[in-house]
C-alpha cells in the first residue's frame, strides 16, 4: 500500500478506505489510541489499536518520538476531536525512541520554554510551535516567489563571496583559505592578499543590492532572495548573524513607487499567511493569547496575532519624513518627561525605542519613514535637493521595528563619486558598480525585507532565533 499523508486524509479520507500512515508518536493513550503526526499538517491522525490483538512487546515501543508505519481501516470516530479515526491492522516500528532518553528530552509531554527547546534543534522540529513556525515560514518564501514572479520581476542570484561592503558599515565576515599561523606577509608588514584564494580580501555578502542594481538595469525588474551575513555583534531578539534578506531593484521607479511596492507587498504576505496557514496560524494566535494571560495588562499587545495580519492587510501605512518624525518624537511625553534612553534631535540614528513609540504609540500602524540625514544613510541613496538628506525609506512594524530598509539610488555619476569621496570609498573598488552610470544610467529604486523579521511578524514569535532552523548569533553556531 502506498504512504498517504495525513493532511491528505483528514481532509478528504472517507469512512471504509484502507490506508497506510507513517509518522512519529506524539502520545500513546491507554495502550489504546496512537496520536500520530508526519509533519503534512498540526493535525494528528488517531489510531486506535486494539491491544488484544497486538504483542504486548510490540506495543511496548510505541512510545512517544518513535517512528511508526501503522495500516488499518478509516472509521468515524466515536471521541471527541476528530471526526475519523484509523482502526490499526498493523503497526510496524521504524525506530524506536527510548522512554529514558525522551524523558531528558523536549518530547517529554509538557511546557517546555522557548530557550530549552532552542537546545535541541533536532527535536524543536517535532513540536506543535516549531511546526508551525516552519510551515509558515515556507510558505512565506512560496509567497514572495509568487508575488515578484507574477509582477513580471526576475529571481537573480547574487554572489555569497563578495569583495564589496555595501552597506559600508563594516560588520563583514572575511572569507579566506590563508593559514591563521602562517599569514603570507608583503614587503610592507601588511598580508599578502595576492596569495590568498581570490588574489585579494574577500567576504560574505552583508547585501545582494549593488550586484541585483546591475541587474535591474538590463533586465528592468529583478529580486534577490539569498543568505546575508552580518558581524555585528549585537545579541538582540531581532538580530541574527546569518539571516535571509529579499531585496527587488526596479529601473525607472522613484521613492513613491518603492514605497508602493512595499506596501504591496507586506500587504500580499499577510494576506497570504491569512488564507493559506488556518491551522498553523490559529495554533500560534491561541498559543500566543494563552501566554498573555500570564502577562501584566501593559505588556499584553491590544491585537491578537490573527488582527495584526488583518490590520497590516486592510489599513494603509502612515508615511512621513524622518524630520517630521523628529518633530513628533520632541513633542513627545516620553521626551518631555526624559523617558526615553537616548536623545532626540536632528541628525540622530533613530533607536528602537523611537521606532516603538512612533509604530506603536503614536500612529498606531506601520509606519514609512523616508528622507533620512545623509550621514546616517549608505553611500548609494540619491541626494535630497535640500542638500541635507537622502531619498532613503525605512518600514517600521509593530513589535518588530525596522522590517525594510531601501532607497531610491544615486543614479548620477558625478554625484555618486563625490559620495563615495565623502564616504572614504575608492572608485577602483566599485568601478564595476560605475560603470552602470556610464551606459545609460536612469534612476531606480529597490529595498531589502528581513526575511525573518517578517516571519516574526506574520508567527508573532518574539525572538528572531525561534523563526529560523539553525540560528547563528554570536558566540553560538551549534548544530
Ligand atoms: O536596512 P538594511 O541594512 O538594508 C540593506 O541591506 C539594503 N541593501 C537593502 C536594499 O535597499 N536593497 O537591511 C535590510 C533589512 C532590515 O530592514 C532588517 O529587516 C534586515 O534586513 N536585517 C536583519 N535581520 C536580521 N538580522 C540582522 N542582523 C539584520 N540586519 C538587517
Ligand atoms: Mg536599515
Amino acid at each position: 500500500m502506498k504512504r498517504e499523508k495525513i493532511k491528505d486524509i483528514l481532509a478528504a479520507g472517507k469512512v471504509g478506505d484502507s490506508v497506510l500512515v507513517k509518522g512519529w508518536v506524539r502520545a500513546f493513550r491507554s495502550n489504546r489510541f496512537i496520536q500520530v503526526n508526519d509533519g503534512s499538517t498540526i493535525k494528528n491522525i488517531q489510531a486506535v489499536v486494539d491491544f488484544e490483538n497486538f504483542d504486548e512487546a510490540l506495543l511496548k515501543r510505541v512510545s512517544t518520538a518513535a517512528a511508526v508505519a501503522v495500516s488499518g481501516e478509516i472509521v468515524e470516530s466515536q471521541g471527541a476531536g476528530q471526526s475519523i479515526e484509523i482502526k490499526v491492522s498493523e503497526v510496524e516500528i521504524l525506530g524506536d525512541a527510548n522512554p529514558d532518553d525522551v524523558q531528558k528530552t523536549v518530547m517529554q509531554p509538557k511546557k517546555h520554554s522557548l530557550e530549552f527547546l532552542r537546545e535541541q534543534a533536532h527535536l524543536r522540529f517535532r513540536t506543535n510551535t516549531f511546526g508551525a513556525v516552519f510551515r509558515i515560514r515556507h510558505a512565506v518564501a512560496f509567497a514572495i516567489n509568487k508575488f515578484f514572479n507574477d509582477r513580471g520581476f526576475y529571481y537573480l542570484h547574487t554572489p555569497i563571496i563578495t569583495g564589496s561592503d555595501a552597506e559600508g558599515a563594516g560588520e563583514i565576515f572575511q572569507v579566506t583559505n590563508l593559514d591563521p599561523l602562517n599569514l603570507p606577509i608583503a614587503e610592507d608588514g601588511s598580508i599578502d592578499y595576492k596569495q590568498d584564494f581570490f588574489g585579494k580580501p574577500v567576504n560574505l555578502t552583508v547585501s545582494g543590492q549593488l550586484e541585483a542594481e546591475l541587474g535591474a538595469m538590463a533586465l528592468g525588474q529583478v529580486y534577490t532572495f539569498g543568505p546575508t551575513f552580518r558581524a555585528e555583534n549585537s545579541n538582540t531578539s531581532r538580530h541574527l548573524a546569518e539571516f535571509w534578506m529579499v531585496e527587488p531593484e526596479v529601473a525607472f521607479n522613484d521613492l513613491k513607487d518603492n514605497m508602493d511596492l512595499t506596501e504591496d507587498f507586506l500587504k500580499y504576505l499577510s494576506n497570504y499567511v491569512l488564507t493559506n496557514c488556518a491551522d498553523d496560524l490559529q495554533f500560534l494566535n491561541d498559543r500566543e493569547v494563552n501566554e498573555q494571560k500570564s502577562k501584566p495588562q501593559k505588556d499584553r499587545s491590544e491585537l491578537t496575532l490573527k488582527e495584526r495580519l488583518e490590520f497590516v492587510v486592510n489599513n494603509e501605512f502612515k508615511r512621513l519624513t524622518y524630520t517630521e518624525a523628529i518633530q513628533v518624537l520632541r513633542n513627545s511625553k516620553p521626551f518631555k518627561k526624559k523617558k526615553f534612553q537616548y536623545d532626540v534631535e536632528w541628525g540622530i540614528d533613530l533607536q528602537s525605542e523611537h521606532e516603538r513609540y512612533l509604530v506603536e504609540k503614536e500612529f498606531k500602524c506601520p509606519v514609512i519613514l523616508t528622507d533620512y540625514p545623509a550621514g546616517i544613510k549608505a553611500f548609494y541613496m540619491r541626494q535630497n535637493d535640500d542638500g541635507k538628506t537622502v531619498a532613503a525609506m525605512d518600514v517600521l512594524f509593530p513589535g518588530i521595528g525596522e522590517i525594510v530598509g531601501g532607497s531610491q539610488r544615486e543614479e548620477r555619476l558625478d554625484v555618486l563619486k563625490s559620495k563615495m569621496a565623502d564616504f572614504n570609498i575608492p572608485e577602483e573598488d566599485l568601478a564595476w558598480y560605475l560603470d552602470t552610470r556610464k551606459f545609460g544610467t536612469a534612476p531606480h529604486a529597490g529595498f531589502g525585507l528581513g526575511f525573518e523579521r517578517m516571519i516574526m511578524f506574520v508567527t508573532g514569535m518574539t525572538n528572531i532565533r525561534d523563526v529560523i532552523p539553525f540560528p547563528r548569533t554570536p558566540q553560538n553556531a551549534e548544530f
